[in-house]
Formats: C-alpha cells, sequence, structure tokens
C-alpha cells in the first residue's frame, strides 16, 4: 500500500466532512432545498471576498470564469492590457485573442510580481483601455501581486480591473470592495478545499455597465442569463449540484475557522515550507522574499537533478502528489502546495518525502534538515491546527 497525499496548489486535500456532503444523495436543482443552499453558498462567498457585489456560481472550471469575464465585459476589438507574471497571466491573453481582444501585454520575468506604476504608465498612455487583468496569486510561480496597489490606480480609469484570484483566496486576504475590485474569479478546488468544477465571479456596477452593451458571442457563460437566475436562487442551467452542496460545507469551515485565523494558518505553512527548503540548500523561483505567496511554493531543481523525475519519485514510490513547473520552466521547478484543508503535517510529509526523493536522486544534503527547520517554525509560532 503506498497511502496517498495531495500536495498540489490546487486541487487541494478535501476533509471528511465536506467529502460527506458531497456524497449524499442528490437534490433537484429548481427545489427550495437546494435553492436555499445556494443563496447560502453565494453569501458566504461574499464574505470570502469581502464584497456587496453580486456573487455568480458557474459550473465550469476556474479557466471557464476567466472566459466568462472576457467575454461579458468587452466589445470585439477593445484594447485591454494583461499583466503577465506567469503561465496564468499568459491565459488571459490567449483567452482576449481568441475572442477578437486587442491585447497589451505587459510581461514580468516568470518569478517576478507586476509593477503598478507600470500598469499607471501604460493605463497615461493609452486612454482606450477597456480592461486591465493580472493574477492574485500566479499559481505557476508562487508569486503574489499588490493587487490592492493595481486596484488603487486602476479605479482612476474608466478600464475594468479584472482579478482571477483562483489560488489566492482563502490563503491570503482579498478585499474585493476595498480594493476596487471589477471582477473577481475564483474556484472550489483550491483555498475553498471542495471538489473540483465549480467557479465564481464578483461583478461591480461597474462591470455591469460594460456586461450590458458587450457585444462578443456566448450562451451558456451570459451572465444575463445567470443573473435573472439568481432572482429565484437558480443557475439558467443544470449546475454541478454537490459541488455547490460540498461548498456549503466548506465555506462553513472557513468561516467556523475565522478568515483572518485562515489566513495565519497558510501564512505560517508556507513559512514552514520556505524554512524547509533553505535548510535543504535549495533556491525559490521567487527570489524576494516578501514577493512569495502563501498558497503555493516554488523551488527551484538543484543542477544535475532531473525535475521531472523528482515530482515522479516523490509521487510513485512515496506517494506524495506535488506539481511540477509549467510552460517554459516545465522541469525546473517543482511546486509544493500548502493550500486549503492543510495542516502542519501535511508539510512536514511533503518535506520528508521530497528529502527522501532527493536522497534516491544523490543531492548532497543533511536528511532530516528540512523537516527539522519545518519543525522549529511551527514551534517557535505555537502553531497547532485547530
Ligand atoms: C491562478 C489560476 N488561474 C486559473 C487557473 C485555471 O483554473 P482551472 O484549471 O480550474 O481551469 C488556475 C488553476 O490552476 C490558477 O491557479
Amino acid at each position: 500500500m503506498v497511502k496517498k497525499y495531495i500536495m498540489t496548489p490546487g486541487p487541494t486535500p478535501i476533509s471528511e466532512d465536506v467529502l460527506i456532503e458531497h456524497g449524499k444523495p442528490l437534490m433537484h436543482h429548481r427545489s427550495p432545498e437546494f435553492g436555499k443552499i445556494f443563496s447560502e453558498v453565494t453569501e458566504k462567498l461574499k464574505k470570502l471576498l469581502k464584497t456587496k457585489n453580486d456573487v455568480f456560481i458557474l459550473t465550469a472550471s476556474g479557466t471557464g470564469a476567466m472566459e466568462t469575464a472576457i467575454t461579458n465585459s468587452f466589445k470585439k476589438g477593445d484594447k485591454v492590457l494583461v499583466a503577465s507574471i506567469g503561465n496564468f497571466g499568459e491565459r488571459f491573453k490567449k483567452i482576449s485573442l481568441v475572442y477578437g481582444l486587442e491585447v497589451i501585454s505587459l510581461d514580468y520575468e516568470w518569478g517576478e510580481v507586476a509593477d503598478p506604476g507600470d500598469i499607471k504608465k501604460i493605463l497615461d498612455k493609452e486612454k482606450d483601455i477597456k480592461g486591465v487583468m493580472a493574477q492574485f496569486s500566479e499559481t505557476s510561480t508562487g508569486a503574489l501581486n499588490d493587487i490592492m496597489a493595481m486596484g488603487k490606480i486602476v479605479k482612476d480609469y474608466p478600464a475594468l480591473f479584472i482579478v482571477d484570484a483562483i489560488s489566492g483566496l482563502a490563503a491570503s486576504d482579498f478585499d474585493t470592495d476595498g480594493w476596487g475590485i471589477d471582477i473577481v474569479i475564483g474556484g472550489s478546488q483550491k483555498g475553498i478545499s471542495a471538489p473540483t468544477g465549480i467557479a465564481f465571479v464578483s461583478i461591480s456596477e461597474k462591470a455591469w455597465k460594460a456586461i450590458e452593451v458587450s457585444d462578443i458571442p456566448r450562451f451558456y457563460f451570459d451572465l444575463r442569463a445567470a443573473k435573472a437566475a439568481l432572482q429565484k436562487n437558480q443557475t439558467p442551467w443544470t449546475p454541478g449540484i454537490s459541488i455547490i452542496v460540498a461548498m456549503n460545507k466548506a465555506l462553513d469551515l472557513l468561516l467556523e475557522e475565522g478568515i483572518e485565523n485562515v489566513f495565519t494558518r497558510h501564512r505560517i505553512l508556507a513559512m514552514a515550507t520556505q524554512e524547509a527548503a533553505i535548510a535543504l540548500g535549495l533556491e525559490f523561483l521567487v527570489a524576494e522574499p516578501g514577493q512569495r505567496g502563501f498558497s503555493v511554493t516554488a523551488i527551484k531543481v538543484p543542477g544535475g537533478i532531473d525535475g521531472k523525475e523528482l515530482v515522479k519519485i516523490m509521487r510513485v514510490k512515496y506517494g506524495v502528489t506535488i506539481a511540477g513547473g509549467q510552460g517554459k520552466i516545465s522541469g525546473k521547478i517543482i511546486r509544493i502546495g500548502h493550500l486549503g484543508y492543510v495542516g502542519m503535517f501535511d508539510v512536514i510529509t511533503a518535506i520528508s518525502a521530497l528529502e527522501m526523493a532527493l536522497a534516491d536522486l544523490n543531492y548532497d544534503f543533511e536528511i532530516g534538515a528540512g523537516i527539522t527547520a519545518a519543525q522549529k517554525v511551527f514551534n517557535e509560532n505555537n502553531y497547532l491546527d485547530k
């Protein structure tokens, strides 16, 4: 038997309580029972997002919500600015191009964050930009953009600010209304720790004005249909009923823990992972400590070691699934997810498997150094899984 652990930045581990909800007999999506749960989930998502804006639950993965944001907000040929710090920034560009938008790319090295000042310079120069898009946590690199600073800038321009917060939500504080974000995108399978298959978007009044005049073809993801259905606590089409029921429980667990405590937990889990990596003599993709997010830690694979082999040994031999590098940094980094239903012993297990796999690959280090460093972080912070 190889016991399995999932330590990726999505999907994330799911608690037994949530799995039990997910496994309950199906209710009909037009029934009052489901309507009640649907409205509860919507309200809890608003709490998580810190918003009074409309929130729409979509049956799709996160990419479906990215597509929804783009197809509903613009007219064909509109100019948009994408601040790209990694693979998911590139995805914003690809979707925008597919739907005939003109994309201005503001690209950074993978491992860096976007400079809000650069966004301001471009907005000052190109007065007809209709939207600015950025990631909160860029999952492919582990970097965390300063969305608050960007929001302060974009709110003074006509452009909509669209933020993919899919992997950052519940790991780091996110204040939709306080930061002036027009559209926030999230998913079920990340910090919320529910099954995969549900995404959601919050829509500001400013965004609604754009949605009403947008001329990009869309049907399944038409937010006007979603808005009409929301009046009856429903979705226009058959939703992922069991996933939404599971999310209701998962959101309860987050709110019971206390959202600020959830952020603290993620910060300490990230610190423990970082200290372990340092003790093993490893380097980070995000060089600047203050720019590292709390959802996932991206670690450079040491010279002479095959990154794909390292991930494979951890998964196949030791049962611990972590993520490798995406796109142009495939094989060059490993990514340890510490997002969602994760406690200190998950991190210790992942570090232990990493050490054992590194030893298998003849990497020169002191076995146990990583685990010791992680334990020290938990002890020093008086950390207990609660
Ligand atoms: C930041 C970010 N954006 C978008 C996505 C795409 O989401 P999905 O794979 O659910 O379509 C992911 C998923 O990993 C993500 O982490």
